[in-house]
């Protein structure tokens, strides 16, 4: 699959551009996730990038948001654990999280709220310099970005990564496309 296919895709699909951020913002940490881990960071990268591609489609049926997504990555030429991975990080269709990449995706998801909250509390609004000690400040208070799931995000355990690890895995990653994210 060709990244730049499947940006056209996501644009094609999603008109809202705070979504698309949002798409590239979980692209960019499962990219320094993979990494980490010794995982192919193309295949995390789009498996981010392409995880919300029919958000908007769904909107007005949110229990079929994810399994047509899976089905658009697949037409893209998503290969099956791609498409799994894009499927169950929405928990209302009772799939479970079997991959370290759905493991991934799924505590990823949350993270990039987290962050972008985070810059926007800032007088500059930029994410040059929010420090990872602050994210996690922010991740104790409930009601900061209080969409961001906690305990979704803690779910990096499972991929053995530590909290802290994970907040600073994805700001830095983040802070990597600031530009693209207009933070
Ligand atoms: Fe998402």
């Amino acid at each position: 699959m060709d990244r730049e296919d499947a940006l056209d895709s996501v644009r094609a699909n999603v008109e809202n551009e705070n979504l698309v951020k949002h798409m590239l913002a979980t692209e960019a940490i499962m990219r320094a996730l993979a990494k980490r881990l010794g995982e192919d960071e193309e295949e995390w990268g789009l498996t981010g990038l392409l995880h919300d591609i029919d958000v908007e489609l769904t909107e007005d049926d949110m229990s079929t948001h994810s399994k047509l997504g899976a089905d658009l990555a697949r037409e893209l030429g998503a290969g099956e654990e791609m498409a799994h991975a894009i499927l169950c990080h929405n928990e209302a269709h009772s799939v479970p999280r079997e991959t370290k990449l759905d493991k991934a995706l799924f505590c990823a998801d949350p993270l990039t709220g987290l962050i972008i909250a985070g810059a926007l509390v800032r007088p500059d609004k930029k994410l040059a310099g929010l420090e990872a000690k602050s994210v996690r400040k922010r991740f104790k208070e409930k009601s900061f970005a209080a969409g961001a799931n906690r305990e979704q995000i803690s779910l990096c355990s499972e991929l053995g990564l530590e909290l802290d690890e994970f907040i600073e895995l994805g700001l830095e990653a983040m802070k990597g496309i600031a530009p693209s994210l207009g933070l």
